[in-house]
């Protein structure tokens, strides 16, 4: 396999990344280094406080790192500047969160439609993609539902969804099954595998629950802002 092959079938590469947080200082990250391939489902576990959801954020982009270098498909997250970070988190990966982070105001067809909103210009278009989404979470009976009418376990279904409205290659999820019961949590798991087998996206799950992990390729165990072993 030559070098071209090599970036292309890998979807993260993080070296040596470093995060420390003032005061203290506090080293969330400490010289971590991970490869998750295209197409991987992968589980990250670990006591609190040990880095995850730092690691996520720098693999979002929402935070950078003091140190080392992150690439998604091929592409340095450390070099990007201002707005090819914010292009790179509208179109290339999706996130859920432990809770929902819908707007209540807006009802679930539309929750899905809002990252779509600057990137697909036709709204025909939008609703067409949001309503064939949310038909693939199971959701295709409360398009016009406001969050605070569904279950906890359907509204992690619509924020699903949102997550895959631009057709990311990526899905990030921070403990999206922590706020939901066993049974809800092991549905929205099964929902996520579908997800990465029909549309080839690649999961990156933070869980603290031994039923994700054990659907995942792989699972990664963090301790102290390092790969524990
Ligand atoms: N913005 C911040 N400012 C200061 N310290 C921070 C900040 N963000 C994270 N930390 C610290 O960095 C360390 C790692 O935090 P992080 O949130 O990544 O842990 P976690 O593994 O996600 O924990 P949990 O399972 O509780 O969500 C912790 O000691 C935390 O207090
Ligand atoms: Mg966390």
């Amino acid at each position: 396999m030559n070098s071209a092959d090599t970036s292309r079938d890998t979807a993260v590469r993080v070296r040596n990344l470093r995060r420390t947080f003032e005061p203290g200082p506090v080293v969330a990250l400490d010289d971590l280094s991970l490869d998750v391939a295209a197409g991987e489902f992968v589980a990250i576990c670990g006591p609190s406080g040990c880095g995850k959801s730092t690691l996520l954020n720098m693999i979002t982009c929402i935070d950078r790192p003091d140190g080392g270098t992150i690439d998604v498909f091929g592409r340095s997250l450390t070099r990007m500047n201002g707005a090819e970070a914010d292009a790179y988190r509208a179109n290339d990966v999706g996130l859920v969160f432990q809770l929902h982070n819908l707007l209540p105001h807006l009802t679930a067809i539309e929750n899905v439609q809002v990252p779509m909103l600057g990137i697909a210009s036709d709204r025909a278009e939008r609703v067409r993609r949001a309503e064939e989404l949310l038909d693939r979470v199971g959701m295709s009976h409360r398009l016009h539902s406001l969050p605070t009418t569904l279950s906890g376990g359907e509204r992690q279904r619509v924020a699903v969804a949102r997550a895959m409205a631009n057709k990311p290659r990526l899905i990030l999820a921070d403990e999206p099954t922590g706020a939901l019961d066993s049974i809800t949590g092991e549905r929205l798991l099964g929902l996520l595998v579908d997800l990465r087998d029909t549309m080839q996206v690649t999961l990156i799950v933070v869980t603290h629950e031994q039923g994700v992990a054990m659907m995942a390729d792989r699972t990664i165990r963090m301790l102290d802002g390092r790969i524990d072993g």
